[in-house]
């Protein structure tokens, strides 16, 4: 993203100390989703980014990434897939196991979240270890989707988690460090 997109997104997201742990600074969103000018950056910044592939699905992460990742599927006109936290799909479930910056969880999509060779791209607010996406990544390839990429706003670079993704094969798009 240009420098003054990214500048924008980074005066508008709030900083939380010791959250939800002590020694976790928490980067925390939902002070950008309330300012409709750095909310339409970034679903425009994500969508240009979008533009340069082919895209068959928008999914996105249980909670903040839907925020996103719902306006991103309106604006591209695409399918919308969602992957939830574990217990809160009614249909039949693909489900993995991943650890986060501060402990446990697991993730699930609906078994015809994505057909065989659909190619996918996974919203997210922030990429911390990686791990989330990661868990993500994976169960959208046990239905043989074809994960591109992921997009989120924030990446914490000394985490590790956007350099694991682009590990796997994965474009990773985020809009500011
Ligand atoms: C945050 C964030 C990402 C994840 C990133 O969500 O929204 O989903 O952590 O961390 P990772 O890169 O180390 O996996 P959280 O798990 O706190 O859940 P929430 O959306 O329910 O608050
Ligand atoms: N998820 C994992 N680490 C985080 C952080 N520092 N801020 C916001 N969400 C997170």
């Amino acid at each position: 993203a240009p420098v003054s997109v990214s500048a924008l997104l980074k005066s508008r997201i709030r900083t939380v100390r010791d959250w939800p742990k002590p020694g976790v600074n928490f980067r925390d969103a939902t002070t950008l989703f309330h300012d409709p000018e750095a909310f339409r950056a970034t679903i425009d910044a994500f969508a240009e980014d979008c533009a340069k592939q082919e895209i068959d699905i928008i999914a996105a992460v249980d909670a903040r990434g839907f925020i996103l990742g719902g306006a991103l599927a309106y604006k591209l006109g695409k399918p919308f897939a969602l992957v939830r936290k574990k217990g809160k799909l009614p249909y039949k479930t693909v489900s993995e196991d991943y650890h986060l910056e501060y402990g446990t969880a697991a993730v699930e999509i609906h078994a015809d979240a994505c057909k065989a060779g659909d190619r996918v791209l996974i919203v997210d607010d922030l990429i911390a270890t990686g791990g989330t996406l990661l868990a993500a990544t994976k169960l959208f390839r046990v239905l043989h989707g074809e994960v591109i990429g992921v997009a989120a706003v924030i990446d914490l670079p000394e985490l590790g988690g956007s350099k694991r993704l682009r590990d796997v094969g994965l474009k990773v798009h985020a809009l500011c460090e």
